[in-house]
């Protein structure tokens, strides 16, 4: 039966072909949740989509969309819309850059604002309809925005990643003030260094951060996504701001705080040579 039509929640994630979103895709498949899996490369999406059904039994639809592109949006943001039974939405379509101002590719940094920043409000704003009706009848819904350690810090080659993971930031925090009362949850995920597609994508082809950045700084995926579901669940004392792992909670506290401005080096080795 296709998806939103049974009583089972309905999982929504972007980027669900790679990395932390098809890690997403497989942990909410095994508890129950039917999927939407939304990003640009079907043919890898429906590889995931059969072997989800083969494993767990849950109907997976998949949806091609460029999120750069406020048309292919807007059919997201439809089909979200039309999910009476929409539980999670894992905003995490998102890719980084390396170059710096003013030598940047311009039309890659204007798609990172619209893929981060407005992709995300704009899903969210969706999927929040159907989530604030459940929450009349069962009344649950949560949403993650997957931000990064980046959003606050500073570093050379990032202007625009570090500034699109900070308005996730605060865009979440504000947004948990307005949904909190209709029984939603919010987390602003904000994972440091984590080998996925991320560091080989095709705009990341002039950085060096593979290279420099030493093993110790490296988080597991599986390990984030899974620090972050218990995040959200969390009954007692819950946060918005989920770092999973010890090392960026500390990089975070001092790197943002602007007398330890040389932590900000942890950021500035993927230089375009
Ligand atoms: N890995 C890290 O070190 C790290 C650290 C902190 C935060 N993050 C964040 O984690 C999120 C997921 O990245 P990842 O590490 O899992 O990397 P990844 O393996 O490269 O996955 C990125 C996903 O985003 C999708 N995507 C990228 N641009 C898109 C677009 N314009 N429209 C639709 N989908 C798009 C990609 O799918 P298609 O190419 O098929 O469209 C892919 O599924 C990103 O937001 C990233 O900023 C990553």
């Amino acid at each position: 039966m296709p998806i939103g039509e049974n009583s089972r929640p309905v999982a929504a994630i972007t980027g669900a072909s790679s990395g932390f979103g098809k890690i997403y895709a497989r942990r909410l498949a095994a508890e129950g949740c039917d999927l939407l899996l939304v990003a640009r490369r079907g043919a890898l999406l429906d590889e995931i989509a059969a072997d989800l059904t083969a494993q767990f039994g849950v109907a997976v639809e998949t949806l091609v969309a460029d999120l750069s592109k406020l048309d292919e949006v807007e059919r997201v943001e439809r089909r979200l819309e039309s999910l009476p039974t929409l539980r999670y939405l894992v905003n995490n379509a998102g890719f980084g850059g390396n170059q710096r101002f003013p030598d940047v590719f311009l039309d890659v940094e204007t798609a990172m604002i619209q893929t981060h920043c407005l992709a995300t409000m704009r899903l969210t704003r969706a999927a929040l309809i159907p989530m604030k009706a459940q929450n009349k009848k069962r009344g649950a819904g949560f949403i993650v925005n997957v931000a990064s350690a980046a959003g606050f810090l500073a570093g050379d080659g990032a202007a625009d990643y570090t500034a699109t993971k900070a308005f996730i930031i605060s865009f979440s925090r504000s947004l948990q003030c307005d949904v909190g009362p209709i029984g939603v949850r919010v987390q602003a995920l904000c994972p440091g260094f984590t080998r996925t597609g991320f560091h080989d994508a095709e705009t990341m082809r002039f950085s060096t951060i593979k290279e420099t950045v030493p093993n110790f700084l490296w988080l597991d995926a599986e390990r984030v996504v899974d620090a972050s579901l218990k995040a959200l669940r969390r009954r007692l004392l819950p946060r918005v701001v989920c770092i999973p792992s010890l090392k960026y909670k500390i990089a975070v506290f001092f790197g943002s705080a602007r007398a330890f401005a040389p932590l900000r080096v942890l950021f500035s080795r993927g230089r375009v040579r």
